[in-house]
């Protein structure tokens, strides 16, 4: 059975299998590292915890269960060394 393709069209190529990854663990990721793809963007501690709370409202206007909302934040919480600057 195919899968069919849905989301969005402009999303790099890499960026569902790596979230995949990252989520269920059930394939394996040959793309860059998460810092070698957010380093350069210098995404500082505000941005981050910005980011944290619309993902946060997103999760629960889609009525996410709590569980499962706090497994993706912590997801989500385990790659924050490697995406924000330091002291910024
Ligand atoms: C404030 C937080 C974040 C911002 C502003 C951000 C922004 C971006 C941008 C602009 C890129 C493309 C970089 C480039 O190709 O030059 C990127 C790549 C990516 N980001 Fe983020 N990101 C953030 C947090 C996260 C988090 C929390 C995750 C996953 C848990 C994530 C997963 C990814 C992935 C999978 C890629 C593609 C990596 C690849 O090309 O191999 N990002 N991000």
């Amino acid at each position: 059975m195919t899968t069919p393709r849905a989301g969005n069209p402009k999303e790099s190529p890499e960026a569902r299998p790596r979230m995949a990854f990252m989520v269920a663990g059930t394939r394996q990721y040959q793309g860059r590292t998460m810092k070698e793809s957010h380093a350069h963007l210098n995404i500082t501690p505000r941005e981050w915890d910005r980011m944290v709370t619309i993902f946060k409202e997103i999760l629960a206007k889609h009525k996410l269960p709590a569980t499962e909302t706090q497994e993706l934040l912590d997801i989500v919480e385990s790659t924050k060394a490697d995406n924000v600057v330091s002291g910024g």
